[in-house]
């Protein structure tokens, strides 16, 4: 599929976006191993959670309402999954994989866990190496330990581990391994990453205690199951915010997203870049902060995006750099290795495809440098097979005369379905084809 886009139009309006990527997850995963039934409203339905049902289903784990965002996942009560026959498939899922195997560190039957040519390049020893010290049997291929993973687990030891980099998908691994193991685990971070892991094990009534970088979680632990309302993921609303704030004269709306301040990085961003966001109906839900956020567009200045702050905005990033072309001056992007083993190279696939809109700018081994006040002109542009990639061009596309084709943008599928419709909806010339 190919998405067309014609830039210059405003955006105004009220949206909503599907349910948090990283929340439904959990939710699937934690409900699966939980003593009974948890209930998930607004589950995500994109593939990378399917691929987490999918998973689970072959491991024995009932789930009604598979693909609505309406789920009951029956869960098996501890350590009682059941050995696949097949390798399991994780499809792009990073999260997926590196989650699952924190779980199957705990059970005594092999698995092997597989996905598609992105995620067979992305590195799992971050979650491997420790497992392994936690007693488990872990093989890849390369010392870096690709997928296909081979896993045998069993009884499992506690460990303190810290962490070398800031991963919530490796802390969330080794925290869920902790909890069939016998004693406190101990993980420790380089700087804050998604905390959902952690609000969640709380409502399923584990024994977690965070004290700034650290979290410990006491094992054996007995989850019970629960009801989730998973709010809106603040990563795909991020398309549409950044949109508004590069855009002069709009003004958005995002309904129901996750303001959990681990995810809001790219509001103080959009804010230090000069647009303005107003907070309303903050509540809740779920043990999660939610809001419906507002953006107004102005003439931007450009930033450094740096830090602590970059696993706040890991994967708003290439929006980020999307929108920063045309503000006034240069934006830094450093510190952002981590972008370089997502589902593409997201360094790499940024700076060659806003360059061929006629964006300036330069490549870091950690980050890059964007030029601001670029006259961006429409073009052909490529998704490299990577869902954010494909949605931040389209955002770039907004920003440039003319019509810009981004090719091989089924991938959008991989998170948020609903793209295309939602960007139409706020007033942008949008076409499939
Ligand atoms: C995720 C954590 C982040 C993020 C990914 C989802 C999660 O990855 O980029 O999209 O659900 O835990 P890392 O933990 O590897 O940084």
């Amino acid at each position: 599929m190919k998405l067309i886009v014609r830039g210059k139009a405003k955006l105004q309006g009220a949206f909503s976006v599907p349910g948090d990527k990283s929340i439904s997850h959990r939710a699937l995963l934690l409900g699966a191993i939980a003593a009974g039934e948890t209930k998930v409203e607004n589950c995500l339905v994109a593939e990378d959670v399917l691929s987490t049902a999918r998973c689970l289903q072959q491991l024995g784990v009932q789930i009604d309402g598979f693909g609505t965002p309406s789920i009951i996942v029956h869960g098996v009560g501890g350590a009682n999954l059941k050995q696949s026959d097949e390798p399991l498939d994780c499809g792009n899922s990073g999260t997926t994989m590196r989650l699952l195997m924190g779980i199957l560190a705990a059970h005594t039957f092999e698995s092997w866990l597989t996905g598609d040519s992105s995620l067979q390049k992305r590195p799992m020893d971050r979650v491997a190496i420790p497992l392994q010290r936690m007693g488990a049997k872990v093989e890849g291929r390369t010392e870096r330990y690709l997928p296909p993973i081979r896993i045998r687990g069993g009884k499992l030891r506690p460990i303190e581990w810290a962490l070398p980099v800031a991963s919530a998908q490796a802390k969330s691994a080794i925290l869920l391994a902790g909890l069939f193991a016998d004693g406190t685990t101990l993980v420790h971070e380089p700087a804050p990453s998604r905390d959902h892991t952690e609000r969640m094990l709380q409502a399923f009534g584990a024994k977690i205690f965070v004290k700034g970088l650290t979290v410990a979680v006491v094992g054996p632990a007995k989850l019970k199951g629960t009801t989730v309302i998973v709010p809106g993921d603040p990563s795909s609303a991020a398309f549409f915010l950044c949109a508004a704030a590069a855009i002069p004269d709009s003004e958005v709306t995002a309904l129901g997203i996750s303001v959990n301040p681990t995810r809001s990085g790219y509001l103080e961003v959009l804010e230090q870049m000069g647009a303005t966001i107003l907070l309303h109906n903050e509540r809740t839900q779920g043990g999660e902060p939610v809001a419906d956020v507002t953006v107004r567009g102005s003439k931007l200045k450009g930033v450094t995006i740096s830090g602590d702050l970059i696993p706040r905005t890991i994967d708003e990033l290439p929006v980020l750099a999307a929108i920063a072309t045309v503000a006034e001056g240069i934006t830094v992007i450093r510190n952002a290795q981590e972008l370089r083993v997502k589902e593409s190279d997201r360094i790499a696939t940024m700076v060659s495809e806003l360059r061929k809109l006629g964006a300036q700018v330069k490549e870091l081994p950690d980050g890059m440098v964007v030029q601001g006040d670029s006259k961006l002109i429409g073009a052909e542009v490529q998704s490299h097979g990577d869902h954010r990639v494909a949605m931040a061009l389209a955002i770039a596309g907004l920003l440039a005369e003319g019509e810009t084709v981004i090719h091989d943008a089924d991938c959008v599928a991989i998170s948020f379905p609903q793209f295309p419709q939602v960007l139409a909806s706020l007033g942008a010339e949008v076409e499939l084809a």
